[in-house]
């Protein structure tokens, strides 16, 4: 009997790790643990035995069926894995093939110029400055030397606000404002670049926008001259465009700056697009601010950054810019 049982384990247990599912599992179960099973038959037969044998005949028993309940917890959980992993295999999704189906978002054109502008700059040993959208007098006008009396307020064609004395609050007209909170709150050496949001009461046609954005520029060192900005300003055109594209200066006017000037940039078609103006930071503007102007002289520049969107793209018409017409958006 005891010889019988080892050879039933040692067959239960090769059966076992050859069963492919849990179905056949199941019929060896009952074939090697039920109650027709060798090891149930050897069980019953236990009474019948000789007194001293009954006790060697029942650890072999026990035996034989804990080998055979092990053998047959191992093949479950191989083959309960087995389901497991094919389940897994059949509900897997590929969730990269509904990603490429849907069309990903992008940055607006400007954010775009906005940011290579920044990135440029950037290279160039600048920080980016930021500073409200809303301005005092003082900011948008005073401080930049264009006291109340002064005619080039009205060139600003500001937006003000309804909010304390008239003509005290405004949508700023430039971004220059940040030049005069940069150098309120740093001393000099400083090299920032602030682009941002700017308002002005013009009617939206195909160059200008109300709602437009500018990028300011403001160095403050020692013996700053005229070739470090038209240095600058052709590094500048150099990095953003490419040696294709040619810059100019014209002599011009702003209160802020002596000497001023208008900055050109050359189209593809060979006329030239106002960019914005730039000059020597005026005297007056450093004293406003509590930086001695025999000691210290600076430049600064303000450019548009929704003309330069159009000229990279070459668009017809500024207003593109803020149809929001996503067939329009999609192409960049
Ligand atoms: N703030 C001026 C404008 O918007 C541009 C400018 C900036 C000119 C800095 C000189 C220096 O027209």
């Amino acid at each position: 009997m005891i010889e019988n049982l080892r050879q039933v384990a040692v067959l239960a247990k090769a059966r076992l790790a050859e069963a492919a599912d849990l179905e056949t599992l199941a019929k060896l179960d009952v074939e090697f643990l039920g109650k027709k099973s060798a090891v149930a038959i050897a069980k019953r037969q236990i009474a019948a035995l000789p007194a001293e044998q009954r006790r060697d005949a029942g650890l072999e028993i026990n035996a034989t069926r804990a080998e055979i309940t092990k053998a047959l917890g191992a093949a479950r959980h191989r083959l309960e894995q087995t389901v497991y992993q094919k389940q897994l295999e059949d509900e897997r999704l590929d969730l990269s093939e509904y990603r490429h189906k849907r069309r990903p978002g992008s940055l607006h054109l400007v954010t775009q110029a906005r940011d290579r502008l920044e990135d440029v700059f950037v290279g160039m040993g600048f920080t980016v400055a930021e500073g409200p959208e809303v301005e005092s007098a003082w900011y948008n006008f005073e401080a930049l030397n264009i006291p109340e009396w002064h005619p080039a307020r009205g060139s600003f064609d500001t937006i003000f606000v309804e909010l304390g004395e008239p003509e005290e609050v405004m949508l700023r007209s430039h971004t220059s404002p940040v030049q005069i909170r940069t150098m309120e709150n740093q001393q000099p050496p400083i090299y920032i670049v602030a682009p941002g949001r700017t308002f002005r009461t013009d009617t939206a046609d195909a160059t200008h926008l109300p709602a437009f954005n500018q990028i300011e520029g403001l160095v403050v060192d020692r013996n700053i001259t005229m070739g470090d900005l038209a240095g600058t300003m052709d590094e500048f055109v150099r990095t953003f465009f490419g040696s294709e594209v040619k810059s100019r200066f014209r002599p011009s006017y702003f209160p802020f700056t002596e000497p001023s000037a208008e900055f050109d940039i050359s189209r593809p078609d060979g006329t030239w697009l106002e960019l914005g103006g730039c000059g020597m930071v005026h005297p007056n503007v450093l004293s406003n601010c509590g930086i001695d102007p025999e000691r210290w002289q600076g430049f600064a520049f303000g450019f548009g950054i929704d003309r330069l969107a159009v000229l990279r793209h070459e668009l017809d018409d500024i207003r593109e810019l803020v149809n929001n017409d996503v067939r329009f958006l999609r192409q960049f």
